[in-house]
């Protein structure tokens, strides 16, 4: 028997979330030889956990909106740390590419005239987001999927990847094992895009199921590309609290978006205390102005739950911490008090929000038309990632492109919900797009086979230390070692104490083991899931460190205001010669002069 199966492609895409999908669609139409892989099963993904909707400009509810206002909005809501051609692309491609989804039969809630309804969402100035109900991410991936199919890709389900392989200085290959038997296998690829999604599971409360652990992010630090702003997590505000078993489960912002609003334990609309200043001018200071809005007033304002995540997250952590919060550690959401301007409230919230009525029913015994939900803030999405050329995706490393939330540059220090959808759509249009171009212009590789057999002996390691440390204990101590020194609001001891907690942590690693053998074995799984999880903590808490001011998603108690030269510069990572991680700063490249002409158009309205 040989020690691992083999396949070759032009290109391989690593990850089948909607941008894998969309990148394996583009780099299929070229006439290219395309493998996906997926860790799970095709079609369960993370992008079905952006609920509420795919943020494009398409103006058929507000008819002032345009790519120009939502640029401008993308560039607020990340602090101007946004690579900014990227967001220029984003805003200009995201109504064709969901036009597109249309074409190939995503079913989407209407206008009353009959075009793609748009709703609210935080930081967004107009209604921006197309939506199926709560379900968008959901019907992105079905139909991804079922014109995915026909386009000829062949997929890998249940297959992790360990290692990436070069041929010198560029990618050929990826080194994987298969869960249910435990088979290795080697891809051979002119060319591979990253598309794994998340790192979520570092965290002890999150939105990200089983999958995310950041293995896309440590592949490509790994094979030694230029990783950026790792510092950057989204905590969504709104997570489930109760019951224990459901903790971290998203609530969608779609909620917010139909009109719902945050209490505290004594019924008090705690997020007209503070409006930050960059929104203070258009944001509603009482309950009936936000109302106006929600009822499609164009001239009413904003309502304060719908101020950036990073804001509400801050605002609902505030609460909590002051005692002023629910019983089970979060505060109330309540979408039930539009009955009092809307006759079939229920009939009403179903339609908007099927998915979040059920989940509160079945998982929670809540029935929201009636009652408000219990919410905090869960880690959801990195807006950090592998730096990529916004024209291509290409990374650092010749031959290997990145798509989707594994990559960065988008979203600068905060991404505005809705947006991750349209970047999927865009951006793995663009990865599949260039690398399927690359693999016709660079011709075949010769993958360094020493490499593939070392990856083969790490990842059998875990199976010579039968008596060592369970994989499932080291997870479980990182996961409160982030949540408890890395979350919402930061300090330096704090830091501190999770970069050393790694550092042992990652000894710790060394030595687990697993018992039993490769067929269907959690434990090995595990203990393979940490070298990712150590390496992203490890990003995430040094970048963190090393930003001395409070920007977006990354707030410091010890430095609490924003610096204008810490502003400029974004957080480059590295693995370094001696292989230690290596940080440092850089300038960001000055925006383009129509670019900033735009930006300061849309301050003034
Ligand atoms: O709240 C949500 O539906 C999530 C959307 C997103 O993360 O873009």
């Amino acid at each position: 028997m040989t020690a691992w199966a083999e396949h070759e492609y032009d290109v391989l895409i690593i990850g089948a979330g909607g941008a894998g999908l969309r990148a394996a669609i583009e780099a299929s139409s070229t006439g290219a030889r395309v493998g996906v892989v997926c860790k799970s099963l095709l079609g369960k993904a993370h992008t079905v956990m952006a609920e509420g909707g795919m943020a494009a400009a398409m103006a058929n509810v507000d008819d002032r909106d345009g790519w120009t206002t939502h640029f401008a909005d993308t560039m607020r809501g990340g602090q101007y740390l946004n690579n900014w051609r990227m967001a220029e692309l984003h805003a200009k491609e995201a109504p064709d590419r969901v036009n597109e989804l249309e074409a190939w039969g995503a079913v989407m809630d209407r206008t009353p005239d009959g075009r793609i309804n748009q709703r609210n969402f935080g930081g967004h100035r107009y209604p921006r987001l197309a939506h199926v109900g709560d379900r968008t991410g959901l019907e992105m991936i079905r139909t991804l999927q079922d014109h995915g199919i026909h386009q000829g890709f062949e997929v890998h389900m249940e297959v992790t990847v360990t290692d990436l392989v070069k041929d010198g200085s560029r990618i050929a290959g990826a080194f994987a094992y298969e869960r249910e038997h435990g088979r290795f296998v080697f891809f051979k690829a002119r060319a591979i895009v990253l598309a794994t999604g998340g790192l979520g599971r570092c965290y002890r409360i999150t939105s990200n199921s089983w999958e995310g652990t950041g293995d896309g992010h440590s592949l490509a630090y790994h094979a030694g590309a230029q990783m950026r702003d790792m510092e950057f997590l989204q905590f969504h505000p709104t997570g489930m609290v109760w019951p224990p078993s459901v903790r971290g489960i998203l609530v969608t912002e779609g909620v917010r978006g139909e009109g719902g609003i945050l209490k505290d334990k004594d019924g008090r609309r705690f997020m007209f205390d503070d409006i930050p200043d960059a929104y203070a001018h258009q944001t509603a200071d009482n309950e009936e102005e936000g109302w106006r809005y929600i009822r499609g007033d164009k001239e009413a304002r904003r309502p304060p739950e719908l101020l950036t995540r990073d804001h509400v997250a801050r605002c609902i952590n505030r609460q909590i911490k002051s005692n002023m919060g629910s019983p089970n550690g979060g505060v109330y959401l309540d979408i039930a008090w539009i009955k009092e301007h809307i006759t079939d409230h229920t009939g009403h919230i179903k339609k908007k929000l099927p998915s979040m009525y059920h989940q509160f029913k079945e998982l929670a015994g809540v029935d929201i038309t009636e009652e408000p939900m219990e919410v905090g803030p869960t880690v959801h999405y990195a807006m950090g990632g592998i730096l990529v050329d916004p024209e291509t995706q290409m990374t650092t490393v010749d031959g290997l492109f990145a798509a989707g939330e594994c990559a960065a540059g988008l979203h600068g220090a905060n991404r505005l919900g809705g947006n991750s959808l349209s970047d999927l759509i865009v951006f793995g249009k663009r990865a599949g797009e260039y690398a399927a171009k690359y693999a016709v212009e660079h011709g075949d590789v010769h993958p360094d086979m020493a490499a593939v057999e070392r990856a083969r002996l790490e990842a059998e390691m875990p199976f010579d230390h039968p008596d060592g440390e369970n994989a499932f204990s080291i997870q479980n101590d990182l996961q409160s070692l982030m949540q408890d020194n890395v979350g919402i609001v930061r300090t330096e001891s704090e830091m501190q104490q999770a970069i050393t907690g790694i550092d042992s942590l990652k000894q710790r690693m060394e030595s687990c083991g697993t018992g039993g053998n490769r067929d269907y074995n959690p434990g090995w799984h595990t203990a393979l899931d940490l070298k990712p999880l150590l390496t992203i903590s490890e990003m995430i808490a040094r970048s963190a460190e090393s930003r001395k001011e409070s920007r977006g998603a990354h707030h410091r108690e010890d430095y609490p205001d924003k610096d204008e030269q810490e502003g400029r510069l974004i957080t480059i990572i590295e693995k370094a010669d001696d292989g230690g991680m290596s940080l440092t700063k850089q300038e960001l490249p000055p925006i383009r002069e129509d670019l900033v002409a735009i930006i300061e158009e849309n301050q003034k309205k």
